[in-house]
């Protein structure tokens, strides 16, 4: 039986969505501003890898635990339900079937546990949230 990641279309299909996914993330003006600084080219090659491996893909994913890439960049439960509207949006741009957009906004859902920055409640932008986190790790807080 052919994986999830087969039936998507595997890596070219992948790589197609996630570019796809980043010029809808970049052209919307309450999230661009988390990439400003950021190694384009190398977040989508690890976000193909992340979607591959979610889909039982032949591929390991290289990155880093999604709760230490995205620690301090005050991410809101805002923010991330909009990367998951962008990233719906290009999976039906690229025609991806519906059961597959479940199998890979259901492996996205728990995730906003460790994406989302509990210590902030609306946007804020990059660099300020990273200054609450450190504080609050230094001190301990667990507000
Ligand atoms: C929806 C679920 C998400 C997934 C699966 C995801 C996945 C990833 C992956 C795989 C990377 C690259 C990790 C690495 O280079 O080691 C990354 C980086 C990044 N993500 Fe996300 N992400 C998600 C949501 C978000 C949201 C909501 C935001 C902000 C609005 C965000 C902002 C970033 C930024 C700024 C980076 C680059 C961090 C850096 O290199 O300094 N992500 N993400």
């Amino acid at each position: 039986m052919p994986s999830n990641y087969d039936r998507i279309g595997g890596a070219r299909v992948l790589t197609a969505v996630v570019e796809d996914h980043y010029r809808r993330v970049l052209a919307d003006p309450t999230l661009a501003h988390f990439f400003t600084d950021v190694d384009l080219v190398r977040v989508q090659r690890r976000q193909v890898e992340f979607f591959a491996a979610v889909l039982g893909g032949p591929v390991r994913y290289t990155g880093s635990p999604m709760r230490r890439v995205h620690r301090g960049l005050g991410i809101t439960r805002r923010h991330f339900e909009r990367v998951v509207y962008h990233l719906t949006e290009s999976l039906a741009a690229a025609r991806v079937p519906a059961d597959l957009t479940a199998v890979i906004l259901a492996a996205l859902a728990p995730l906003a546990g460790d994406i989302v920055d509990r210590r902030v409640t609306r946007g804020t932008p990059r660099g300020s949230g990273s200054r609450i986190w450190v504080w609050s790790s230094v001190f301990g807080s667990t507000a």
